[in-house]
């Protein structure tokens, strides 16, 4: 179903190909012989020209499993970007090397441009402030793991909505599925855009509020996804410096909210948590990144077409 595809946005598989990946990340999860070799004689080549840690170490580790190799480098100043070459030439020829291309590129509308240019699938590891849609996967396989479904779900997305990528794919991927309610907790210079209030969540009927107060909503989440504020989006680094602390979710704040909150973030973590939540057990965001790698497993599989 999924082989041969690239996954550039949050809405590229149906929600019956989602389902299917989340079943195979369980069986994943469950079983660590499962579709291990599976990927024997295949090459992810992953091109990272943004910092990264869990993205891509875990599509690294993900593809070792399976069996697999990986090529690419993590660092833009040592490839030929860096000289001058152009996306599309690196694509074309990364593309004749590999089997699947992971990118993550600093501007927005990369991984499409990149897709048109490969050979190969091309899965979107971030383009700018645009769009995650891996980390996406990652976040709705813990919530469905955590939760069962996402009917009746309402999540509060906290912190800078308007530079944060994993939250512009989170809300529309969550768009597609009945009943869910969503909270935009921000600053105002921080506001998720309205491209994705107007168009996505107005498309789809998706009810939704927007205040600067995370205290007063939030004991009606039963998601709660927190996020960094994204420094290296910012013209301003006093404008950055300002808001930076805007949200610190603390063992306090912890008390006003239900029972059975998850807590979410897609991870690096700065100031927005404080580490004593860590330990409550509503805190699930390592386990997340755990989930993180088997999704991954679970993606490249199929695009390859072993399972
Ligand atoms: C996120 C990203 O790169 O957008 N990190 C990740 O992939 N887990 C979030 C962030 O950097 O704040």
């Amino acid at each position: 179903m999924l082989q041969g595809r690239s996954l550039i946005g949050p809405d590229d598989f149906s929600v019956a190909e989602l389902d299917r990946l989340f079943e195979l990340t369980a069986c994943i999860k469950d079983d660590a012989g499962y579709l291990r070799q599976s990927c024997r004689g295949k090459l992810l080549a992953a091109l990272f020209f943004e910092p990264s840690t869990r993205t891509r170490l875990s599509f690294e580790a993900a593809m070792l499993r399976l069996g697999g190799g990986v090529c690419g480098f993590a660092e833009p100043g040592s490839s030929s970007a860096s000289k001058g070459e152009s996306l599309a030439d690196t694509i074309r020829v990364v593309s004749s090397y590999s089997d699947v291309i992971v990118m993550r590129n600093p501007k927005e509308g990369s991984a499409l441009l990149a897709s048109r240019y490969s050979s190969v699938p091309v899965i979107n590891a971030g383009d700018g402030g645009h769009h995650h849609p891996t980390q996406t996967l990652t976040d709705l396989v813990t919530i469905k793991h955590l939760r069962g479904d996402f009917s009746r779900l309402t999540i509060g997305f906290c912190g800078d909505l308007k530079f944060g990528r994993t939250v512009h794919s989170l809300a529309s991927a969550l768009s597609r599925y009945v009943n869910v309610k969503m909270v935009f907790i921000s600053p105002g210079e921080l506001k998720i855009p309205e491209y994705i209030t107007q168009t996505v969540l107005g498309k789809n009927n998706i009810e939704y509020t927007e205040t600067d107060r995370l205290e007063k909503v939030i004991s009606d989440l039963d998601v709660l996804y927190m996020t960094r504020v994204q420094r290296e989006r910012f013209l301003n680094e006093e404008e950055y410096i300002r808001l930076k602390d805007s949200y610190i979710l603390t063992a306090k704040l912890m008390k006003r909210a239900r029972d059975k909150l998850i807590v979410l973030h897609p991870l690096p973590r700065v100031n927005e948590i404080s580490v004593e939540v860590d330990n409550d057990p509503r805190a699930a965001y390592f386990k997340q990144a755990e989930y993180g790698m088997y999704i991954r497993m679970a993606l490249l599989a199929s695009i390859m077409g072993v399972v």
